[in-house]
Protein backbone atom coordinates (compact mmCIF):
# COMPACT_ATOMS: atom_id res chain seq x y z
CA UNK A 1 0.00 0.00 0.00
CA UNK A 2 1.82 3.35 -1.39
CA UNK A 3 -0.35 5.77 -2.24
CA UNK A 4 -2.83 8.30 -0.89
CA UNK A 5 -6.19 6.89 0.25
CA UNK A 6 -9.48 6.64 2.46
CA UNK A 7 -8.23 4.33 4.67
CA UNK A 8 -8.32 6.20 8.41
CA UNK A 9 -4.99 7.22 10.33
CA UNK A 10 -3.95 4.13 12.44
CA UNK A 11 -4.71 1.65 9.18
CA UNK A 12 -1.96 4.04 7.18
CA UNK A 13 0.14 4.79 9.81
CA UNK A 14 0.69 0.84 9.88
CA UNK A 15 0.32 0.07 6.20
CA UNK A 16 1.23 3.59 3.85
CA UNK A 17 4.80 3.07 1.93
CA UNK A 18 5.16 -0.63 2.96
CA UNK A 19 3.78 -4.29 0.79
CA UNK A 20 5.47 -7.37 1.68
CA UNK A 21 8.44 -8.15 0.21
CA UNK A 22 8.57 -9.73 -3.15
CA UNK A 23 11.21 -11.89 -3.17
CA UNK A 24 11.01 -13.48 -0.20
CA UNK A 25 7.38 -12.57 1.23
CA UNK A 26 8.95 -11.07 4.40
CA UNK A 27 5.95 -9.21 5.89
CA UNK A 28 7.69 -6.47 7.50
CA UNK A 29 9.46 -4.15 5.46
CA UNK A 30 13.49 -5.53 5.35
CA UNK A 31 16.19 -3.11 6.64
CA UNK A 32 18.19 -2.57 3.18
CA UNK A 33 21.59 -3.37 4.94
CA UNK A 34 23.68 -2.29 1.28
CA UNK A 35 25.25 1.04 0.06
CA UNK A 36 25.20 -0.22 -3.67
CA UNK A 37 22.29 -2.04 -5.84
CA UNK A 38 23.45 -4.04 -8.82
CA UNK A 39 21.37 -2.44 -11.90
CA UNK A 40 22.61 -5.17 -13.95
CA UNK A 41 21.29 -3.86 -17.02
CA UNK A 42 21.77 -0.45 -19.50
CA UNK A 43 18.29 0.43 -19.41
CA UNK A 44 18.17 0.06 -15.40
CA UNK A 45 21.43 2.35 -15.65
CA UNK A 46 19.71 5.06 -17.56
CA UNK A 47 16.52 4.49 -15.26
CA UNK A 48 18.54 5.39 -12.16
CA UNK A 49 20.02 8.48 -13.83
CA UNK A 50 16.70 9.62 -14.51
CA UNK A 51 15.08 8.76 -11.29
CA UNK A 52 12.42 6.27 -12.18
CA UNK A 53 10.13 5.09 -9.32
CA UNK A 54 11.61 1.86 -7.42
CA UNK A 55 15.07 1.90 -9.15
CA UNK A 56 17.60 2.69 -6.72
CA UNK A 57 21.55 3.08 -6.81
CA UNK A 58 23.52 4.48 -4.13
CA UNK A 59 22.01 4.36 -0.48
CA UNK A 60 23.38 8.21 -0.20
CA UNK A 61 20.52 9.07 -3.11
CA UNK A 62 18.24 6.82 -2.01
CA UNK A 63 17.42 3.57 0.00
CA UNK A 64 14.47 0.93 -0.26
CA UNK A 65 13.95 1.19 3.50
CA UNK A 66 14.33 4.69 3.83
CA UNK A 67 12.08 5.10 0.52
CA UNK A 68 9.24 3.26 2.67
CA UNK A 69 9.70 5.47 5.35
CA UNK A 70 8.99 8.56 3.19
CA UNK A 71 6.31 7.66 1.61
CA UNK A 72 4.84 6.58 4.98
CA UNK A 73 5.03 10.45 6.22
CA UNK A 74 4.04 11.79 2.65
CA UNK A 75 1.14 9.89 3.31
CA UNK A 76 0.06 10.73 6.82
CA UNK A 77 1.04 14.50 6.28
CA UNK A 78 -1.19 14.61 3.50
CA UNK A 79 1.92 15.67 1.16
CA UNK A 80 3.29 14.94 -2.24
CA UNK A 81 6.28 13.48 -1.06
CA UNK A 82 9.01 13.48 1.91
CA UNK A 83 12.64 13.29 2.52
CA UNK A 84 14.21 11.58 5.31
CA UNK A 85 17.29 13.01 6.92
CA UNK A 86 19.73 11.81 9.59
CA UNK A 87 18.50 14.10 12.59
CA UNK A 88 15.68 16.91 12.73
CA UNK A 89 19.14 19.35 12.79
CA UNK A 90 20.06 17.97 8.88
CA UNK A 91 16.20 18.30 8.24
CA UNK A 92 15.83 21.93 9.38
CA UNK A 93 19.39 23.08 8.08
CA UNK A 94 18.63 21.68 4.78
CA UNK A 95 15.33 23.07 4.31
CA UNK A 96 17.18 26.44 5.03
CA UNK A 97 19.70 25.65 2.55
CA UNK A 98 17.22 24.34 0.30
CA UNK A 99 14.82 27.45 0.48
CA UNK A 100 16.70 30.64 1.70
CA UNK A 101 19.71 30.54 0.94
CA UNK A 102 21.13 34.13 -0.98
CA UNK A 103 17.91 35.78 0.97
CA UNK A 104 15.87 36.48 4.11
CA UNK A 105 13.77 34.60 6.22
CA UNK A 106 11.62 35.40 8.91
CA UNK A 107 12.12 33.28 11.61
CA UNK A 108 10.33 32.37 15.34
CA UNK A 109 12.14 34.42 18.29
CA UNK A 110 11.57 30.75 19.94
CA UNK A 111 12.51 28.09 18.56
CA UNK A 112 14.50 24.82 19.35
CA UNK A 113 17.92 25.65 21.31
CA UNK A 114 20.09 24.36 18.58
CA UNK A 115 18.08 25.64 15.40
CA UNK A 116 18.52 29.10 17.43
CA UNK A 117 22.13 28.19 17.10
CA UNK A 118 21.91 27.55 13.45
CA UNK A 119 19.82 30.35 12.96
CA UNK A 120 22.18 33.02 14.80
CA UNK A 121 25.14 31.88 14.25
CA UNK A 122 25.71 30.10 10.64
CA UNK A 123 22.84 30.72 8.45
CA UNK A 124 24.37 34.66 8.28
CA UNK A 125 27.91 33.43 7.23
CA UNK A 126 26.20 31.18 4.46
CA UNK A 127 24.50 33.97 2.82
CA UNK A 128 20.68 34.03 4.57
CA UNK A 129 19.69 36.77 6.95
CA UNK A 130 17.49 36.57 9.55
CA UNK A 131 14.58 38.77 11.34
CA UNK A 132 13.51 37.51 14.25
CA UNK A 133 10.30 38.03 15.13
CA UNK A 134 7.04 36.75 17.74
CA UNK A 135 4.74 34.63 15.60
CA UNK A 136 1.75 35.65 17.44
CA UNK A 137 2.54 39.27 16.86
CA UNK A 138 0.90 39.34 13.37
CA UNK A 139 1.48 42.72 12.81
CA UNK A 140 5.57 42.48 13.84
CA UNK A 141 5.57 39.34 10.86
CA UNK A 142 3.91 41.70 8.02
CA UNK A 143 6.97 44.42 9.09
CA UNK A 144 9.13 42.06 8.68
CA UNK A 145 9.05 41.00 5.26
CA UNK A 146 12.23 42.50 2.86
CA UNK A 147 11.71 42.13 -0.97
CA UNK A 148 13.60 38.99 -0.89
CA UNK A 149 12.01 37.11 1.80
CA UNK A 150 11.73 33.57 1.01
CA UNK A 151 10.29 31.83 3.67
CA UNK A 152 8.98 32.16 7.57
CA UNK A 153 9.87 29.73 9.42
CA UNK A 154 8.29 28.51 12.68
CA UNK A 155 7.69 25.66 15.94
CA UNK A 156 3.73 25.03 15.61
CA UNK A 157 4.40 24.77 19.62
CA UNK A 158 7.49 26.14 20.71
CA UNK A 159 10.70 24.77 22.65
CA UNK A 160 10.27 25.63 25.40
CA UNK A 161 7.87 28.11 25.91
CA UNK A 162 4.83 26.07 23.68
CA UNK A 163 3.57 29.65 22.30
CA UNK A 164 1.50 28.64 19.63
CA UNK A 165 2.13 29.92 16.21
CA UNK A 166 -1.04 30.52 13.65
CA UNK A 167 -0.65 28.68 10.95
CA UNK A 168 -3.22 29.45 8.73
CA UNK A 169 -2.81 32.75 9.35
CA UNK A 170 0.81 32.89 8.91
CA UNK A 171 0.61 31.06 5.82
CA UNK A 172 -1.78 33.77 4.38
CA UNK A 173 0.81 36.68 5.11
CA UNK A 174 3.87 34.37 3.63
CA UNK A 175 1.78 33.27 0.69
CA UNK A 176 1.01 37.18 -0.44
CA UNK A 177 4.68 38.17 0.09
CA UNK A 178 5.62 34.98 -2.28
CA UNK A 179 7.49 33.12 0.23
CA UNK A 180 7.06 30.00 1.97
CA UNK A 181 6.22 29.18 5.02
CA UNK A 182 8.45 26.14 6.56
CA UNK A 183 7.08 24.34 10.18
CA UNK A 184 8.51 22.19 12.56
CA UNK A 185 5.98 20.39 13.85
CA UNK A 186 8.26 17.89 15.76
CA UNK A 187 6.02 18.66 19.58
CA UNK A 188 2.99 17.41 17.65
CA UNK A 189 3.09 15.01 14.77
CA UNK A 190 0.82 14.31 12.27
CA UNK A 191 -1.10 12.20 14.14
CA UNK A 192 -2.20 15.58 16.18
CA UNK A 193 -1.78 18.27 13.29
CA UNK A 194 -0.88 18.37 9.72
CA UNK A 195 0.13 21.94 9.00
CA UNK A 196 -0.04 21.65 4.80
CA UNK A 197 -3.96 21.13 5.49
CA UNK A 198 -3.65 24.83 7.27
CA UNK A 199 -1.12 26.14 4.24
CA UNK A 200 1.96 25.45 5.48
CA UNK A 201 4.56 24.62 2.42
CA UNK A 202 6.97 22.24 4.34
CA UNK A 203 6.35 20.33 7.79
CA UNK A 204 9.46 18.93 9.29
CA UNK A 205 9.48 16.78 12.07
CA UNK A 206 12.77 16.02 14.35
CA UNK A 207 12.11 12.05 13.63
CA UNK A 208 14.00 10.93 16.87
CA UNK A 209 10.78 12.13 19.32
CA UNK A 210 7.72 11.19 18.96
CA UNK A 211 7.23 9.89 15.29
CA UNK A 212 9.98 7.09 16.12
CA UNK A 213 8.68 7.24 20.19
CA UNK A 214 11.40 5.20 21.95
CA UNK A 215 14.20 7.13 22.50
CA UNK A 216 16.51 4.93 20.54
CA UNK A 217 16.92 6.79 16.79
CA UNK A 218 17.92 9.81 15.21
CA UNK A 219 16.09 10.99 12.15
CA UNK A 220 14.49 13.82 11.14
CA UNK A 221 11.93 14.09 7.88
CA UNK A 222 10.55 16.75 5.78
CA UNK A 223 7.18 17.05 3.44
CA UNK A 224 5.87 19.30 1.03
CA UNK A 225 5.10 19.47 -2.83
CA UNK A 226 6.72 17.64 -5.24
CA UNK A 227 9.15 20.27 -6.68
CA UNK A 228 10.38 21.29 -3.14
CA UNK A 229 11.18 18.21 -1.85
CA UNK A 230 13.11 17.79 -5.47
CA UNK A 231 14.76 20.46 -3.90
CA UNK A 232 15.16 19.54 -0.39
CA UNK A 233 16.28 15.53 -1.82
CA UNK A 234 18.93 17.11 -3.96
CA UNK A 235 20.08 19.20 -0.51
CA UNK A 236 19.90 16.37 2.00
CA UNK A 237 22.11 14.31 -0.43
CA UNK A 238 24.72 16.19 -1.18
CA UNK A 239 25.26 17.80 1.88
CA UNK A 240 25.55 14.39 3.24
CA UNK A 241 22.65 14.21 6.00
CA UNK A 242 21.42 11.39 4.78
CA UNK A 243 19.17 8.61 7.26
CA UNK A 244 20.22 5.45 7.42
CA UNK A 245 18.10 2.39 6.46
CA UNK A 246 18.25 1.07 10.29
CA UNK A 247 17.56 4.21 11.87
CA UNK A 248 14.52 4.64 8.99
CA UNK A 249 13.62 0.72 9.97
CA UNK A 250 12.94 1.89 13.73
CA UNK A 251 11.67 5.05 13.08
CA UNK A 252 8.95 3.24 11.03
CA UNK A 253 8.38 0.55 13.56
CA UNK A 254 7.56 3.08 15.73
CA UNK A 255 5.38 5.24 13.89
CA UNK A 256 3.26 2.26 14.15
CA UNK A 257 1.70 3.08 17.00
CA UNK A 258 2.26 6.94 16.67
CA UNK A 259 -1.81 7.82 16.78
CA UNK A 260 -2.36 5.18 20.30
CA UNK A 261 1.01 7.21 21.96
CA UNK A 262 -0.20 10.43 21.04
CA UNK A 263 -3.41 10.04 22.60
CA UNK A 264 -1.85 8.65 26.09
CA UNK A 265 0.82 11.47 26.00
CA UNK A 266 -1.56 13.88 25.40
CA UNK A 267 -3.84 12.44 28.16
CA UNK A 268 -1.24 12.27 30.53
CA UNK A 269 0.11 15.52 29.58
CA UNK A 270 -3.17 17.13 30.69
CA UNK A 271 -3.55 15.94 34.04
CA UNK A 272 -0.14 16.72 34.75
CA UNK A 273 -0.56 20.12 33.12
CA UNK A 274 -3.73 20.53 35.69
CA UNK A 275 -2.09 19.06 38.62
CA UNK A 276 0.88 21.22 38.28
CA UNK A 277 -1.19 24.45 37.63
CA UNK A 278 -3.25 23.68 41.08
CA UNK A 279 0.03 23.04 43.09
CA UNK A 280 1.30 25.59 45.24
CA UNK A 281 4.96 24.93 44.89
CA UNK A 282 4.15 25.81 40.94
CA UNK A 283 4.21 29.33 39.14
CA UNK A 284 3.36 29.03 36.15
CA UNK A 285 1.99 25.98 33.46
CA UNK A 286 2.54 26.54 29.72
CA UNK A 287 0.53 24.06 27.93
CA UNK A 288 -1.61 24.97 25.49
CA UNK A 289 -4.57 22.08 26.49
CA UNK A 290 -5.09 24.48 29.44
CA UNK A 291 -8.18 26.96 28.54
CA UNK A 292 -6.70 29.29 30.78
CA UNK A 293 -3.57 29.18 28.16
CA UNK A 294 -2.68 32.10 25.65
CA UNK A 295 -2.69 29.98 22.60
CA UNK A 296 -5.51 27.69 23.73
CA UNK A 297 -7.96 28.75 20.80
CA UNK A 298 -5.37 28.95 18.49
CA UNK A 299 -4.00 25.25 19.26
CA UNK A 300 -7.80 24.10 19.59
CA UNK A 301 -8.45 25.04 16.21
CA UNK A 302 -5.45 23.40 14.86
CA UNK A 303 -5.84 20.20 16.78
CA UNK A 304 -9.42 20.17 14.72
CA UNK A 305 -10.81 19.98 18.54
CA UNK A 306 -9.52 16.76 18.98
CA UNK A 307 -8.81 17.76 22.35
CA UNK A 308 -4.94 16.37 22.14
CA UNK A 309 -2.37 18.97 22.45
CA UNK A 310 0.34 16.20 22.85
CA UNK A 311 2.87 15.26 25.84
CA UNK A 312 4.93 18.34 26.11
CA UNK A 313 4.92 21.67 28.58
CA UNK A 314 7.21 23.55 30.79
CA UNK A 315 6.52 25.05 33.95
CA UNK A 316 8.32 28.06 36.15
CA UNK A 317 8.17 26.84 40.33
CA UNK A 318 7.41 29.18 42.66
CA UNK A 319 10.92 29.42 44.43
CA UNK A 320 12.26 30.42 41.07
CA UNK A 321 15.31 29.07 39.53
CA UNK A 322 16.91 28.11 42.84
CA UNK A 323 14.39 25.76 43.56
CA UNK A 324 14.95 23.62 39.87
CA UNK A 325 18.34 21.76 41.33
CA UNK A 326 16.40 19.76 44.40
CA UNK A 327 13.43 19.34 42.14
CA UNK A 328 15.03 17.72 39.13
CA UNK A 329 17.56 15.72 41.46
CA UNK A 330 14.46 14.16 43.62
CA UNK A 331 12.50 13.06 40.22
CA UNK A 332 12.33 9.01 40.63
CA UNK A 333 10.25 8.39 37.40
CA UNK A 334 10.93 10.85 35.13
CA UNK A 335 14.17 11.11 33.78
CA UNK A 336 16.22 14.36 34.52
CA UNK A 337 17.71 13.82 30.51
CA UNK A 338 17.40 16.11 27.59
CA UNK A 339 15.62 14.91 24.40
CA UNK A 340 11.39 13.97 24.38
CA UNK A 341 8.95 12.29 22.87
CA UNK A 342 10.40 9.18 24.34
CA UNK A 343 7.76 5.99 26.32
CA UNK A 344 9.08 7.45 29.49
CA UNK A 345 9.01 10.80 30.86
CA UNK A 346 11.64 13.49 30.85
CA UNK A 347 12.73 16.13 32.59
CA UNK A 348 15.30 18.98 31.40
CA UNK A 349 15.75 22.18 32.91
CA UNK A 350 16.36 24.84 30.12
CA UNK A 351 19.81 26.14 31.20
CA UNK A 352 20.81 29.21 32.84
CA UNK A 353 17.03 29.69 32.75
CA UNK A 354 14.05 29.35 35.31
CA UNK A 355 11.93 27.42 33.10
CA UNK A 356 11.59 23.41 33.12
CA UNK A 357 10.46 21.34 30.30
CA UNK A 358 8.33 18.16 30.56
CA UNK A 359 7.85 15.71 28.42
CA UNK A 360 5.58 13.48 29.61
CA UNK A 361 5.68 9.92 28.97
CA UNK A 362 3.37 7.02 28.62
CA UNK A 363 3.16 5.68 32.15
CA UNK A 364 0.52 5.58 34.58
CA UNK A 365 -0.89 8.72 35.21
CA UNK A 366 -0.68 8.45 39.39
CA UNK A 367 2.92 7.29 39.30
CA UNK A 368 3.83 10.66 37.45
CA UNK A 369 1.70 12.62 39.65
CA UNK A 370 3.30 10.92 42.42
CA UNK A 371 6.54 11.13 41.31
CA UNK A 372 5.79 15.17 40.35
CA UNK A 373 4.60 15.84 44.08
CA UNK A 374 7.36 14.43 46.19
CA UNK A 375 9.88 15.98 44.01
CA UNK A 376 7.70 19.50 44.53
CA UNK A 377 8.10 18.71 48.13
CA UNK A 378 4.83 18.00 48.47
C1 LIG B 1 11.36 21.17 18.09
C2 LIG B 1 12.64 20.48 17.73
N1 LIG B 1 13.04 20.50 16.45
C3 LIG B 1 14.19 19.90 16.08
C4 LIG B 1 15.00 19.26 16.98
C5 LIG B 1 16.29 18.65 16.53
O1 LIG B 1 16.15 17.28 16.36
P1 LIG B 1 17.38 16.24 16.42
O2 LIG B 1 17.82 16.17 17.84
O3 LIG B 1 16.78 14.99 15.90
O4 LIG B 1 18.46 16.79 15.53
C6 LIG B 1 14.60 19.19 18.32
C7 LIG B 1 15.43 18.50 19.32
O5 LIG B 1 15.16 18.50 20.51
C8 LIG B 1 13.39 19.83 18.70
O6 LIG B 1 12.97 19.84 19.98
Amino acid sequence: MTSHNTYGFHTRTIHAGEHPDEATGAHGTPIYQSNTFALGSWERFNDFWEGKEGVYGYSRDLNPTVDALEKKIADLEGAAGSVAAASGMAAISSAFLATAAGGHAIVADQIYNTANKLVNENLPGLGIRCTRVDMTDLDAVEAAFEADTRIVYTECFSNPGLVVADIEALATIAHRHGALLVIDNTFLSPAILRPLEFGADLVLHSATKYLAGHGEVLGGVISGNADLIAGLRTTVMRFGGTLSAMSAWLIMTGMKTLPLRMERHSANAMDVARFLSAHPMVEQVHYPGLPSDPGHETANRLTRGSGLFGGMMSMTLRDGASAIPHFAESLKLFTFATSLGDTASLCWPIYKTDVVRLSVGLEDIDDLLGDLDQALGG
